[in-house]
């Protein structure tokens, strides 16, 4: 696991549009698996200055959604379509057919959610998944006890969750209390994840999840496992990271293989 401590969200949002513009630079029609909530916002808001300052072409990738509100359709305000569109794809070029949200209104789920992980499929998988964590560790809503093998499914929320996301519904009783969830092993199926966490309120979940025991009390945890993950939080959500400083010496010698500098780490040079 790669971790990236920045100094504040606003650096972390850059950081983690910068891996992403570079994917979709080197990789025009790659496929991203993209997250809502509040952490990517900062993201989203650096891709979409990307896109109108530098030109960044989102026309030819495929997005695939982690997750949508069971009950709720895509003109909810408080949907997760209607999040995607808002914070992203009404300001860029990406091409509304390429856009995929799990359908919230199905009258059959698990034929919906069957034909969700189909479709991942037939786009040749997810390349990077964007990824934001819950307080209590969850991926999408990959809740504590979900199965880390799961697969796109139903899922009910946790009361903790439930709290949570009152903020945005303006009352708890107004949350919906299932949601519709690509699965941890649907994401541990991406080439490439990418994790961002902002606040103390992430603190906890994000030492379960870089440091504890892989465990579905933190489904995050099971990012462990996956060879291509990136990490990128702030100072305080990196707080209760006992590793910290080590994580910081990781990234100065990362960035110093990337720039070339081999001299500067005792390597040999070619030639
Ligand atoms: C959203 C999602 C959730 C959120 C998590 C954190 O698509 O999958 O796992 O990433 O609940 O939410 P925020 O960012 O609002 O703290």
């Amino acid at each position: 696991m790669r971790v990236i401590i920045e100094q504040d969200s606003g650096s972390v949002a850059r950081r983690a549009a910068g891996f992403i513009a570079a994917l979709l630079r080197s990789n025009p029609s790659c496929v991203l698996g993209l997250a809502t909530g509040s952490s990517p916002i900062g993201t989203y808001q650096e891709l979409i200055r990307l896109h109108r300052d530098e030109g960044l072409d989102f026309s030819r990738a495929t997005t695939f959604n982690l997750d949508e509100y069971a009950g709720l359709g895509p003109d909810h305000p408080q949907s997760y379509r209607f999040f995607m569109q808002r914070q992203l794809f009404d300001h860029v070029n990406v091409t509304p057919d390429h856009t995929h949200v799990p359908d919230g209104l199905a009258t059959d789920f698990a034929v919906s959610c069957a034909a969700y992980e189909a479709r991942i499929r037939a786009a040749g998988g997810i390349d990077l998944q964007l990824l934001g964590i819950g307080s209590d560790g969850h991926i999408a809503f990959n809740e504590p006890g979900s199965s880390l093998a799961s697969r796109t499914r139903l899922k009910s929320l946790v009361r903790e969750t439930i709290r949570d996301n009152a903020r945005f519904f303006g009352s708890e009783a107004l949350v919906p209390r299932l949601a519709v969830t690509m699965g941890v092993g649907t994401i541990l199926d991406a080439r490439q994840c990418l994790l961002v966490a902002a606040g103390r309120g992430k603190a906890e979940a994000i030492r379960g999840m870089v440091e504890g025991p892989i465990t579905a009390s933190n489904t995050a945890s099971a990012l462990q496992m996956h060879p291509h993950v990136c990490v990128v939080l702030d100072e305080d959500a990196a707080s209760m990271l006992e590793r910290r400083e080590y994580y910081r010496d990781a990234e100065r010698c990362q960035l110093l293989l990337e720039a070339g500098e081999r001299q500067a780490l005792g390597l040999p040079v070619a030639g």
